[in-house]
């Protein structure tokens, strides 16, 4: 029974654009069949709090999602930024990488950590769509300020504009760009943003594709839940059959256009929590699955987890880890003793430097770091946790272990070999972490686990 729960199934699956793609980026690996819940969320003030510098919410989720979902299920961010800015984005905040990523207000797709473009996609909303045109009858409005280069793309133009000129300028360009012989959409968002897009293309439309393309192949996820706060974010709302969270904070566009169209709707709530809380609390509102992150789990042993998985082991050590060192927990040598029995005494541990030691003599070292980290911002979080079932209780386990401090980020990539340890969890046999290109420590050698 036990092995059944965590038992990762291997499949290949093939069809659809979109399957294909998310197979050729090696994400479906995990999935057996049908995702248990899709994700689809806009990232600026829903996934990303910008009035939290510490991203507390965000990396509430990330644990949930890593512990609990990331094994049978699929992340999308839907965001409005360009490619370049969305990496910027990523750069910053500590960022989960989703399966799939819709970009530039639903006109770009990708698929995977490769970020494999989904060509069809942007050669389908080349309908009724001319650029240059859409250029030289907007350059007719003084009102309209054009938003930064790196945020014009090749199917979406788009301006800043105050909000008392926005609704005339919309209706004016709409007559006139159709006269012209296209087809547009124009959306207002934030109370500033004005995108101008082919009809065809929008979160909501990306949306609809993407899941029109699970249908194809019969792999429709059992849940979908859109998270939003501003009008780019509104036709995600409009996809049948799909759970949506306006976050506490969405915009007013966002609000009215809920009272207006949406109030009786009970798959929609407007969550009385902020940006990825608000998601959390979603999750909990459908029931679509766990919405009690690890990370406001204070003690492990006393909450009964059923959702026993290599995921989970790994978010609960490094949330532990953490704890340690910002001295979150009482220093006791009760702790260490707790964390050393999950760990094969003589289990080896390589170093990204490629300096070896036997687990116990590293717990050790950590136990002298108790406090070490209180003066800084330090946080660790997990990404793309994937494991297989190697034995019949043994299991090969890789993530992406990020840590910050103060102002360094740093991610190793990790591979940890677990064993089944009986009644309640797994033991740590060997590990070995390997710098990710680009984000090794400024000090090579430091300690790290
Ligand atoms: C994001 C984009 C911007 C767009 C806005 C609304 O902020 O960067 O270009 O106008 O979303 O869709
Ligand atoms: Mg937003």
């Amino acid at each position: 029974m036990l092995l059944a729960k965590v038992a990762t199934h291997y499949r290949k699956i093939r069809g659809t654009k979109t399957m294909k793609s998310l197979a050729d980026a090696g994400l479906l690996d995990r999935i057996n069949g049908s995702a248990r819940l899709m994700i689809v969320s806009d990232l600026d003030s829903t996934m990303v709090d910008h009035d939290d510098p510490e991203n507390l919410s965000l990396l509430r989720f990330n644990a949930l999602w890593e512990a609990y979902y990331r094994h049978d299920s699929l992340l999308v961010f839907s965001t409005g930024r360009s490619p370049t800015s969305y990496q910027k984005l990523r750069n910053e905040k500590p960022l989960l990488t989703p399966d799939i990523a819709i970009m530039s207000v639903g006109t770009e797709i990708t698929y995977g950590e490769s970020m494999v473009p989904d060509t069809g996609w942007t050669n389908h909303l080349n309908w009724k769509w001319n650029r240059d045109i859409v250029v030289e009858e907007t350059a007719k409005f003084p009102e309209l300020t054009p938003q930064s280069e790196t945020q014009q793309r090749p199917h979406k133009v788009s301006f800043f504009v105050e909000k008392v000129k926005a609704l005339e300028i919309m209706s004016f360009l709409s007559e006139h760009l159709e006269k012209r012989g296209l087809d547009v959409k124009i959306i207002y968002s934030s109370g500033i943003a004005l995108d101008i897009l082919p009809k065809g293309a929008g979160k909501g439309e990306a949306l609809a594709y993407l899941l029109q393309n699970f249908k194809v192949d019969g792999k429709v996820p059992l849940h979908t839940l859109v998270c939003g706060d501003s009008g780019n974010d509104t036709e995600m709302f409009t996809i049948p059959k799909v759970h949506g969270v306006m976050v506490s904070n969405a915009h007013d566009e966002m609000l009215q256009w809920y009272t207006q169209n949406a109030k009786n709707n009970p798959s929609i709530i407007h969550a009385t929590e902020r940006c990825a809380a608000g998601i959390i609390q979603a999750i909990g509102n459908f029931c679509l699955g766990p919405n009690v992150s690890p990370r406001d789990i204070r003690d492990f042993k006393k909450c009964n987890v059923d959702i026993f998985s290599p995921g989970h082991e790994v978010v609960k050590f490094y949330l532990l880890y953490e704890r340690w060192r910002r001295a979150e927990v009482d220093k006791s040598e009760q702790f260490v003793k707790n964390l050393k029995s999950g760990f094969c005494p003589f289990g080896i541990f390589v170093h990204p430097s490629g300096v070896e030691q036997p687990f116990h003599q590293c717990l050790d070292s950590m136990a002298k770091l108790y406090g070490d980290k209180t003066e800084h911002l330090f946080r660790l979080w997990v990404d793309r946790v994937s494991s297989a079932q190697i034995g019949s209780d043994t299991w090969l386990v890789k993530f992406y272990k990020w840590e910050l401090s103060g102002d360094e980020r740093q991610c190793c990539v990790t591979t940890v070999l677990m064993s089944l340890k009986q009644p309640d969890g797994f033991t740590w046999v060997h590990m070995h972490q390997t710098w990710l290109e680009g984000s090794r420590a400024r000090d090579q050698t430091a300690w790290c686990f």
